[in-house]
């Protein structure tokens, strides 16, 4: 290539990686396969390498640049336009009254009655963006409202944030939004914290804040960090549309991730339909919203409304139920996890948070239990935040009355009575044979995520381990069935059924059987990936038992020396491989994955799934991507299909006006060959 065909290709690539990225993060519609973007991007890397004052700030490259050094600390910057905030509102009596006050400070005036935007009210950290002539040129943090922290490294390499505007660019633009750290991954960064015995974060909203606070950019790719947009602040060299909804819909032209939810109402009862219908997926969103924000639509009324000090007269947020509550801590009981570890779970007078009553809650750890200094008998708070555990946030000391009983890290194992075993702050059995340990792997092993025995639940485990009839996992494979049929509660009929779905396990999957061993650090992506150079339980074991293991596994994309070790000890433990031996002889024989073979029925098809459905969204998604298919989030004109359950609702109308097929959970299951989905 000749420099000037370099310098075409250059440009190619870094168009054609931003498109990508706007069709993977904004519109949840990935255009290329990953394997294709990261060979471009690496082209890119390399084309920049060679001829380094190319490099511009938009290039995708630049997305997550070096860290600043140790010591430095971001520079200040004042806001143009200061970061207010909104006025909370508990019940629809205030909103009517708001509703009040706005038409009274109209009076009026205007011409027209006010409209209402409603959005929902994400519970994360906002950053404010400018842009010139269509370039990204600076992210602010909110700060006290007026001065804010120059963390423009670190919102680069947020997921969505355009580095450059789509379409024509005005010459100055400003935007504010939210950042949101998936509740996803917040689950596996609190998880990863806890098993490194760090302390975890209390909510995806700190983990955010903490994350943007970092010198390094890079954890704020690496925890999937996300915006959404919500104001447009400042728009210089273009007029400004009418409309808050009309700004919104320039932003996401210009690129933007905005909200999937926006509403346009004409006053309090359409406010309180919002206010339900986002209540309503609160728990299905993998963001956490603590509200809804109902905003005066008309630009022109805003500005008749004006601002008070620290709010605008033209918004307000009304606030969900919070998902914390106080309750009292009867007894803290320690836990012992398949792979050994001691985990304090708390229980708790039954409370109910969010609509759901909670009776325990997780303490993470010992050194988290020693920080928050909890005593039995303490008043606790305790928060429930999306799907994740409930955990206990710490004491109300002010509510003690001195029979506060201190709690004592036990030394020795509740389940075997082994010594406890302390590496640094973690503290775990150590014997391999402790029947706690054997219950959870067992547990772990047939549960959803894993082999999927139905009937064979968490008590159900409990009561054949009591019973003396599964102690190992191969035990699951030589139950006697007899012995089955005398347990309490267990008729014909349910022993037939577990029968015939032990049979099915002996063909699981082979993905979902190793992810089902439970080995340390082996979750069920690391397993899928696993799964593509070691296609079998042989050349697994074969791997881990060879020369050169340890590099064998880390060239798997995804796996570092911490799992690749974890692999290694568990197939060279001679006990595992008896087990694993033992389920071979028994007719065990995981199929290689349908996942992983190309060709599937559904291939080079894009669904989306809305309304219930008889199986858990998990569930349809694993069918369809089993046979190939893509599942995607959001509507839009490249799905193929949308399979609508009952109470199917926006996603619906908008598949019917984009011309998307539309299946039922029927049409669904005929496309995937079955008899009923
Ligand atoms: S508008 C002047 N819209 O809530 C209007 N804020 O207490 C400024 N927030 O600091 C805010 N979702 O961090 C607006 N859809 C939304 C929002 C939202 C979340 C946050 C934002 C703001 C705080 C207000």
């Amino acid at each position: 290539m000749s420099v000037s065909e370099e310098k075409d290709r250059h440009e190619e690539l870094i168009q054609a990686l931003a498109d990508y990225d706007h069709a993977y993060h904004v519109l949840a519609q990935p255009k290329v396969p990953d394997a294709e973007y990261d060979r471009l991007f690496s082209e890119l890397k390399a084309l920049e390498k060679f001829h380094p004052a190319w490099v511009r700030p938009d290039s995708p490259t630049q997305r997550v640049g070096a860290p600043l050094p140790e010591g430095s600390k971001f520079p200040r910057v004042e806001h143009a336009a200061p970061m207010i905030s909104l006025e909370s509102l508990f019940s629809m009596d205030e909103v009517e009254a708001f509703h009040e006050r706005v038409l009274k400070g109209l009076d009026g005036e205007g011409g027209e009655a006010p409209n209402y935007a409603c959005e929902p009210k994400w519970d994360g950290v906002s950053a404010s963006l400018v842009y010139e002539e269509g370039l990204l040129v600076r992210a602010v943090s909110r700060g006290d409202g007026s001065v804010g922290e120059d963390i423009t490294p670190n919102l680069k390499a947020v997921g969505g944030v355009p580095l450059r505007l789509r379409g024509q660019a005005p010459a100055l633009l400003e935007v504010r939004g939210e950042v949101l750290m998936p509740i996803s991954s917040f689950d596996s960064l609190n998880e990863a914290l806890v098993g490194a015995d760090e302390k975890p974060f209390a909510n995806p909203r700190n983990a955010t804040a903490g994350t943007l606070k970092r010198l390094d950019p890079a954890p704020a790719a690496k925890r999937g960090l996300r915006i959404f947009v919500y104001e447009l602040a400042r728009l210089e060299g273009m007029t400004e549309p009418p409309t808050h909804s009309k700004s919104l819909d320039a932003l996401m032209e210009w690129g933007f991730p905005v909200s999937p939810w926006v509403e346009v109402v004409d006053g309090p009862k359409g406010v309180a339909a919002f206010y339900a219908a986002m209540e309503a997926k609160r728990g299905e969103a993998d963001f956490e919203m603590d509200g809804v924000v109902a905003k005066v639509d008309q630009k022109g009324l805003r500005d008749l409304l004006g601002s008070r000090a620290r709010t605008p007269r033209w918004a307000c947020a009304l606030k969900f139920a919070p998902r914390e509550e106080m309750t009292r801590l009867l007894k803290i009981e320690i836990q012992v996890g398949r792979t050994g570890r001691l985990t304090p779970r708390a229980h708790l007078e039954p409370v109910k948070i969010g609509g759901v009553v909670v009776r325990h809650a997780t303490l993470h750890n010992a050194r988290y239990l020693r920080e928050l200094d909890v005593r039995i008998g303490d008043t606790v708070t305790v928060r429930r935040a999306g799907d994740v555990i409930p955990q206990v946030m710490g004491p109300v000391p002010e509510k003690r009355d001195g029979s506060e009983k201190p709690f004592q890290w036990p030394g020795k194992c509740p389940a075997c009575s082994s010594a406890v075993a302390g590496k640094g702050e973690l503290q775990f059995c150590p014997n391999l044979d402790c029947p706690a340990q054997a219950r959870r792997r067992l547990q772990h092993f047939v549960s959803r995520g894993a082999l999927r025995v139905e009937g064979l639940g968490e008590k159900a485990v409990e009561l054949f381990s009591d019973a003396g009839l599964l102690s190992s996992l191969d035990s699951l494979f030589d139950l006697d069935w007899n012995a089955v049929a005398a347990l309490e509660g267990w008729g014909e009929k349910s022993v037939q059924a577990l029968r015939e779905q032990v049979e099915k396990a002996k063909e699981a999957d082979w993905p979902r059987f190793l992810f089902a061993l439970g080995i340390p650090g082996v979750g069920p992506e690391t397993a899928r990936a696993l799964c593509v150079p070691f296609p079998n339980l042989d050349s697994m074991r074969e791997a881990a038992g060879g020369d050169k293991a340890e590099q064998k596994f880390t060239e798997v994309e995804g796996i570092g020396p911490e799992v690749a070790a974890s692999l290694i000890s568990f197939f060279r433990e001679p006990r595992n491989l008896e087990v694993l031996d033992r389920m071979v002889a028994a007719g065990v024989s995981p199929l290689p994955s349908k996942s992983l073979a190309s060709g599937g029925p559904l291939e080079g098809s894009t669904f989306v799934l809305t309304g219930t459905l008889s199986l858990s969204r998990g569930e349809v998604k694993e069918k369809i991507e089993n046979a190939g298919g893509k599942v995607t989030s959001t509507v839009s004109k490249k799905t193929t299909f949308l399979v609508a359950g009952a109470h199917a609702g926006s996603k619906l109308e908008k598949a019917t006006a984009l011309g998307v097929e539309v299946l039922d959970e029927k049409g669904l299951g005929l496309l995937l060959g079955e008899d009923s989905p």
